[in-house]
């Protein structure tokens, strides 16, 4: 079976597994980090090579406060605790997003794991944080804009290559599945370019509850679809042009 290299998986529904138990919400999150340590163990096993995780969304700052304090806590926790197992197993950490909307502290910490593991190659992990798809376009767009403006680039020149390889993701391939928890069947914002022709896997089990399994589950459904690119399937192609 052939694995995909990048699978994004969309972390949902922390919140009802912690309601359901009678737990407050950060319990939640807590055992949302530990499903997130589990999938990062078992990934380079199954053959991923690179795994992209929706930790913080851009629209996440709408929650209470004490909520999103919470979630950068634990952000800040993840790195401190995980970052010298992550380094030791050749975990490489990609962090995608607008940094300059979070604290200084978080934006060094996040610095140096990414500059720690920047040689390791058993495993790319990329953790969206403060991310949105819509606002890493525009950020993308801006940026270009700027280098025409200064005289560095010809506008004719930004192709959707050129494009991709602005993006938070340069250098990353684009996901060839998303995974989504908890019964919501939508893609919230997240890898909206990277995403164009992913095939999506939608999970009824909360994250906290997500485990190896469900992931080899995902994979195997993976592996029966027929990706298509707007192309014809292998059955429909002409005779002729089959060759
Ligand atoms: C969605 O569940 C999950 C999030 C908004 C955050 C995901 C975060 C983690 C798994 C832990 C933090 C990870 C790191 C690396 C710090 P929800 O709260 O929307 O759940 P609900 O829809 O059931 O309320």
């Amino acid at each position: 079976m052939t694995s995909p290299a990048h699978v994004a998986i969309i972390m949902d529904g922390n919140g009802r597994w912690a309601k359901a138990r009678g737990l407050p919400r950060l319990a939640g999150h807590r055992a949302g980090v530990e499903a997130l340590r589990n999938t990062v163990r078992a990934a380079p096993g199954l053959g991923i090579s690179f795994l992209t995780v929706y930790a913080f969304s851009s629209e996440n700052w709408s929650r209470p406060k004490s909520e999103v304090s919470d979630l950068m806590g634990l952000l800040k926790i993840f790195i401190r605790r995980d970052l010298a197992e992550l380094h030791q197993n050749g975990v490489r950490v990609r962090i995608i997003g607008d940094r300059a909307g979070l604290q200084p502290d978080i934006r060094s910490l996040l610095e140096e794991a990414e500059t720690l593991t920047v040689r390791n190659d058993a495993l790319t992990l990329v953790i969206a944080f403060n991310y949105g798809g819509r606002d890493e376009i525009v950020r993308t767009a801006r940026k270009l804009a700027a280098a025409v403006a200064r005289g560095e680039l010809d506008s004719e020149a930004i192709t959707a290559e050129s494009f991709a390889g602005s993006l938070d993701t340069q250098g990353i391939p684009d996901p060839e599945l998303v995974i989504r928890t908890s019964g919501e069947l939508r893609l919230s914002n997240f890898l909206l370019w990277q995403a164009a022709y992913s095939e999506l896997v939608f999970l009824p089990c909360f994250w906290p509850d997500f485990s190896r399994e469900h992931l080899a589950d995902a994979l195997r459904d993976f592996a029966g679809r027929e990706r298509r690119f707007g192309g014809l399937g292998a059955e429909d192609v002409p005779v002729t042009a089959k060759g």
